[in-house]
């Protein structure tokens, strides 16, 4: 049996109808078709799925649709300016050359989005720990962390 809920994301509200074994990235994959959202290994432990829930980034393939009733979800989608130009943090992956077949990408944006909201200011360690649970299999992370870096910097010099 389905469930109508609603919730908002991305800054609009969304109604969706979801089976009670749905998870959020199904809904949103889904239905409400953002496919930047990316599904890996489905079980928690590669963070190619992560979104932004209330403030916190957040395994969508561990999350039950059901529980995002009436909360505030990020996904990749939403960081693009009105003209869809790409936010400072996702400029700075493509120039630190953070970006390789791109598959943990949206995921790793969205673990150092939901850090650099909290911790403007973080040092190596709090990237290291905020990104601890999004893996790659591609740029072995030195150009991840020094995309994060730079963000860091840039988004501090218009605060
Ligand atoms: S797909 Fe969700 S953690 Fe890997
Ligand atoms: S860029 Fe390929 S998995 Fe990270």
């Amino acid at each position: 049996m389905k469930t109508e809920i609603s919730f908002i994301l991305n800054g609009s509200e969304v109604r969706v109808a979801v089976e009670g074994h749905h998870r959020l990235i199904d809904v949103l994959r889904g239905p409400l078709r953002q496919t930047g959202t990316k599904e890996g290994c489905g079980e928690g432990e590669c963070g190619s799925c992560t979104v932004i829930i209330d403030g916190r980034a957040v395994n969508s393939c561990l999350y039950p649709a059901l529980e995002v009733e009436g909360k505030s979800v990020t996904t990749i989608e939403g960081l693009q300016g009105p003209k869809n130009e790409l936010s400072v943090l996702q400029k700075s992956f493509v120039e630190e050359g953070a970006i390789q077949c791109g598959f943990c990408t949206p995921g790793m944006i969205m673990s150092a989005k939901a850090l650099l909201d909290s911790n403007p200011a973080p040092s190596e360690d709090d990237i290291r720990n905020a990104l601890q649970g999004n893996l790659c299999r591609c740029t072995g992370y030195v150009q991840i962390i020094q995309a994060v870096k730079k963000a860091a910097r840039q988004l501090k010099g218009r605060r």
